[in-house]
């Protein structure tokens, strides 16, 4: 039998496209079975952060689908110290528990958040019963009994602690906290030797936001070294990574990234999400308005976020990622802050009920554009 020349290329053709087919219900297929995690796990922890509404009551296919893409977990409020020892002798361990039990089943790598922070942190902590400021040894003391209690109890499981949050104020050096007014600057130090004292096998890191600001970089990387020096033990910086569309300028970003890594410490991005609305500061300063004219300028996507904008976030993540990537060898771990769009505290600041699109996931718990993109970049 002979076959014509247009029979065989519409063969051909026919038998591509049937290839073709293949190939994508096998991506398909690896992508329903798979998540992130998979496709990242040479590089580095792809981790979420999971709130108090979803570990309590999940939505249908919630935890599915955690455990699929994300292979690293924080608790984004409550293991604060307003929430787990909400009065002198009172401590609510019940979500953390139910937290620590979920990520275990899952054999994730396990974060602690947070030993000490100047926010959610009961007035109680710093003054005596009678309502003056501790003095500095017995705060000292107090901050001790805390992460002895709380570390001490996670000890072997939690395998990196968030020691010190956003102790450095931008370019002005230490923040004029509680803990530095009392205590003096050496509360940080205290701070991550009773963490290794009460959980010698968890990373210990400081966890800082807006690091690309030079400024902050040079005090945290001087902070590092004199730690060094000095035998204080820190294996680690947090980057949180709460960014935007246009800011901040990646450079920058990245030069922290290898500014920290020089130190020889390892380099944890900690709360990634990209606010996709009006930076609101612009609008309206420093103050959060109430003001609904502003509100509704701030909250131009109520309805969905227009496929210009999906497309500039999905092109902003993935040029986020591609810069982890770039620095895989000094990055051990990338968590997002949240999973789905509706959970996202960006949803309330700094303008409280507008409608943000910073995650990977939408208010249905799809994949978006920025997810496929963030994707894509392994594949
Ligand atoms: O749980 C209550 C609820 O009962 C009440 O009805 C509601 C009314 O306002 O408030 C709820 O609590 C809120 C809580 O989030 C849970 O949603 C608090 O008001 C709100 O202040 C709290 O915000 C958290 C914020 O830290 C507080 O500083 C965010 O969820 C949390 O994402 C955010 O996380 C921080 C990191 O820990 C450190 N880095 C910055 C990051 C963003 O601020």
């Amino acid at each position: 039998m002979t076959i014509n020349r247009r029979t065989l290329l519409a063969r051909t053709a026919m038998l591509a496209g049937a290839l073709a087919l293949t190939k994508q219900n096998a991506i398909a297929k690896a992508l329903n079975d798979t998540g992130l995690k998979d496709l990242y796990k040479d590089d580095f922890y792809i981790g979420t952060a999971i709130g108090n509404a979803r570990l309590n009551s999940p939505p249908a296919g919630f935890n599915a689908l955690v455990a699929r893409e994300f292979n690293a977990l924080t608790m984004e409020n409550d293991m604060k110290w307003e929430r787990i020892h909400p009065t002198p002798d009172q401590w609510a361990w019940e979500r953390a528990d139910k937290f620590m039990a979920l990520g275990e089943q899952q054999q994730m790598f396990m974060v602690g958040h947070v030993l000490v922070w100047h926010s959610q942190t009961p007035d109680w902590v710093f003054n005596d019963d009678h309502g003056q400021p501790l003095p500095r040894k017995a705060l000292l003391a107090r901050m001790k009994t805390h992460i002895d209690t709380l570390a001490g109890r996670y000890r072997g499981r939690i395998h990196a602690w968030d020691v010190v949050n956003e102790a450095v104020d931008e370019d002005k050096g230490w923040r004029k906290s509680p803990w530095f007014n009392q205590i003096g600057p050496d509360f940080v130090e205290h701070a991550f030797r009773y963490a290794r004292a009460a959980a010698p096998e968890a990373q210990l890191l400081y966890n800082d936001y807006n690091m690309h600001n030079p400024g902050k970089r040079q005090f945290v990387v001087d902070m590092i070294k004199r730690f060094k020096e000095a035998g204080v033990p820190i294996d680690g910086v947090g980057m949180q990574g709460h960014v935007g569309l246009a800011y901040p300028d990646i450079a920058e970003f990245e030069k922290s990234i290898k500014a920290f890594a020089a130190t020889g410490v390892a380099v944890h991005i900690t709360e990634l999400d990209v606010d996709t609305l009006p930076v609101a500061w612009e609008h309206i300063g420093a103050e959060i308005s109430s003001n609904f004219d502003y509100a509704d300028e701030l909250n131009p996507y109520p309805n969905g976020l227009p496929a210009e904008v999906e497309a500039q976030l999905a092109e902003r993540y993935a040029e986020w990622f591609a810069l982890f990537l770039k620095h895989r060898e000094s990055i051990a771990r990338v968590t997002l802050w949240g999973t789905g769009d509706s959970e996202s505290w960006k949803n309330n600041f700094p303008v409280r009920g507008r409608t943000n699109y910073p995650l990977l996931f939408d208010r249905d718990y799809q994949r978006n554009a920025a997810y496929h993109a963030v994707a894509a970049l392994k594949k």
